[in-house]
């Protein structure tokens, strides 16, 4: 079983691969076309370490999935760790032992690595009973541990201290500008349990480097890095947490490799651990999700 210690610090993001971004949440029954390109740079990221995958079947109506599943016939599956998200049909336990047939049947591999729900939203059924189902599927060989993500911090402890869960890992949104899981103990709590905390939307997909803050530019400069490397080494050297990011382009993929041969100063990691944006700060997470910005849409509510 893979260990923790064992996760490459940056995760490969699935979100768009396989056909071009699509905002269509269903399922459809096309075959996939597979963009050469964009598997070669899939490739590329795997045969440089990069072993820790997360995906969803609704990404891109199913094709990012079929899309995975040719990519997983070119390589060595053992050598990777697959999340797979249980998605928003669940109404009675067995949704989830179906969704994830579903999952290991197209992908052809015989158990997940780790599954998680994408939100708790995602279950009609008592969070309680949708994580002692996970519990299920682990002890029969399905998957191989449980995680979990877009969690509030009390959610977070019943499921570790009520339920005795040992997650492998808690997919959140966290980047410089939107420090919302941290400012409520999540970052800390995950820490102090040895749960990985996976960051999502780590560059905000792109729109961080694109407001040109002077401390980004300025740390650029200094250490002849661009912002996104400065962003992903605060994440891996200073947090200790692991940045999922989807990169296509291999000289994005590149970029991202070259982000951690260097360690800034404590004060710039300093600079970066104040680093507040007003814009993200005036606005409130709803973490009951109950109609307002749920922290898995907060990242694109400012441009
Ligand atoms: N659990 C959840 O609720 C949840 C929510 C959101 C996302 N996720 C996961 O997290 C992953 C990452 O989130 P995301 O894809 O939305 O956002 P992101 O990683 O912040 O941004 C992705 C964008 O950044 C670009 N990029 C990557 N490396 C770059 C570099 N070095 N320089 C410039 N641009 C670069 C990519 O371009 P190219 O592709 O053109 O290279 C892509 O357009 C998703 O793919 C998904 O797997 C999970």
């Amino acid at each position: 079983m893979k260990q923790k210690e064992t996760i490459f610090p940056i995760a490969i993001g699935t979100y768009g691969l396989g056909a071009s971004r699509s905002e269509s949440w269903t399922v459809d029954n096309r075959e996939v076309i597979v963009n050469e390109q964009e598997m070669n740079a899939l490739l590329y990221s795997y045969g440089n370490g990069q072993n820790y995958l997360e995906t969803s079947y609704i990404y891109a109506g199913g094709q990012t999935m079929k899309f995975i599943a040719e990519f997983l016939k070119r390589v060595d599956r053992n050598k990777l760790f697959i999340t797979v998200k249980i998605e928003n049909f669940v109404e009675k336990r067995e949704d989830i032992e179906n969704q994830l047939d579903q999952y290991l049947k197209i992908l052809g591999i015989e158990y997940a690595d780790s599954i998680l729900l994408h939100t708790p939203k995602v279950s009609k059924i008592p969070l309680e009973d949708s994580y002692g189902e996970l519990q299920r599927l682990v002890e029969i060989g399905k998957s191989r541990n449980i995680s979990a993500s877009n969690l509030n911090i009390e959610q977070l402890k019943m499921i570790t201290e009520t339920l005795n869960i040992n997650l492998f890992s808690f997919e959140g949104l966290y980047n410089l500008e939107c420090k919302q899981n941290e400012d409520v103990g999540i970052l800390d709590y995950c820490k102090k349990h040895n749960i990985l905390f996976v960051n999502y939307q780590p560059f905000r997909r792109n729109r961080t480097a694109n407001h040109n803050y002077p401390l980004l530019i300025n740390l650029a400069e200094k250490y002849k890095k661009t912002q996104n490397q400065i962003l992903l080494n605060y994440y891996v050297k200073e947090k200790n947490i692991i940045p999922i990011t989807k990169a296509n382009k291999p000289e994005h993929i590149k970029q991202n490799l070259a982000a951690f041969d260097f360690t800034m100063e404590q004060e710039d990691y300093q600079q970066l651990n104040e680093f507040r944006c007003e814009a993200f700060d005036k606005l409130e997470v709803d973490w009951l999700d109950n109609g307002g910005i749920p922290i898995y849409k907060f990242a694109n509510q400012v441009e």
